[in-house]
């Protein structure tokens, strides 16, 4: 299960990221400490609430799946456009707050340049390890994009598929059916 954790989460983070400007330690010298204030933030919201460690994951997935991880499932509607967040496909997506709570600390501490696409990916990666999985170690250097819209949420797998529909969307993103299966563990939460 662990090393099936991990496969997923190196596969899920390269979605269309491309190599090209991501790090490991991209915040190295604008924010040196964005690893710990991220996990600090998180630990405290997670023994508040200790299923919004699926919760992340979940919400991690979901903003990859549309478009790359690029934060764009945080993006609140406007009069003029209804973003991903506001699809029935987000129904139970849970953690805006513990995100948003992260990014407010992190621009206390080094404002404008931790995207919220790397600290939902940081997140997510925490709240793994937090439930009990693998530590992991991702690039970072996501930029955040500014397109949510509600009509992309319709890429994201729907409940009525059946297994070999599931399995082959999610073969389009190069998941195996086992790191289906991993993943949609956190779905159920
Ligand atoms: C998710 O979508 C529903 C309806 O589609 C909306 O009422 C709700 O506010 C959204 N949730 C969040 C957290 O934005
Ligand atoms: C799943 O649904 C597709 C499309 O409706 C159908 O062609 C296929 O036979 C179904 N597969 C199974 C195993 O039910």
């Amino acid at each position: 299960m662990a090393n099936l954790l991990i496969l997923f989460f190196v596969i899920m983070n390269g979605f269309k990221l491309g190599v090209y400007g991501l790090s490991m330690n991209y915040y190295l010298f604008s924010c040196p400490f964005v690893d710990s204030i991220v996990k600090n933030n998180l630990n405290t919201a997670l023994q508040d609430d200790p299923t919004l460690a699926a919760g992340l994951v979940r919400m991690h997935f979901h903003d990859c799946f549309i478009e790359g991880c690029d934060g764009s499932v945080l993006i609140d509607s406007t009069k003029e456009n209804t973003a991903e967040k506001d699809s029935p496909a987000n129904l139970s997506l849970r953690g805006y707050k513990v995100i948003d709570d992260i990014k407010q600390e992190l621009e206390k501490q080094c404002p404008g340049v931790v995207s919220c696409a790397d600290i939902l990916a940081m997140a997510a990666r925490d709240a793994v390890f937090f439930a009990g999985g693998p530590i992991y170690n991702i690039p970072k250097g996501r930029k955040d994009g500014t397109r949510s819209k509600i009509e992309d949420t319709f890429n994201l797998p729907p409940p009525f598929f059946n297994a070999s529909q599931l399995i082959r969307m999610f073969g389009q993103h190069g998941f195996s059916p086992k790191d289906m299966v991993a993943l949609s563990g956190n779905n159920c939460v």
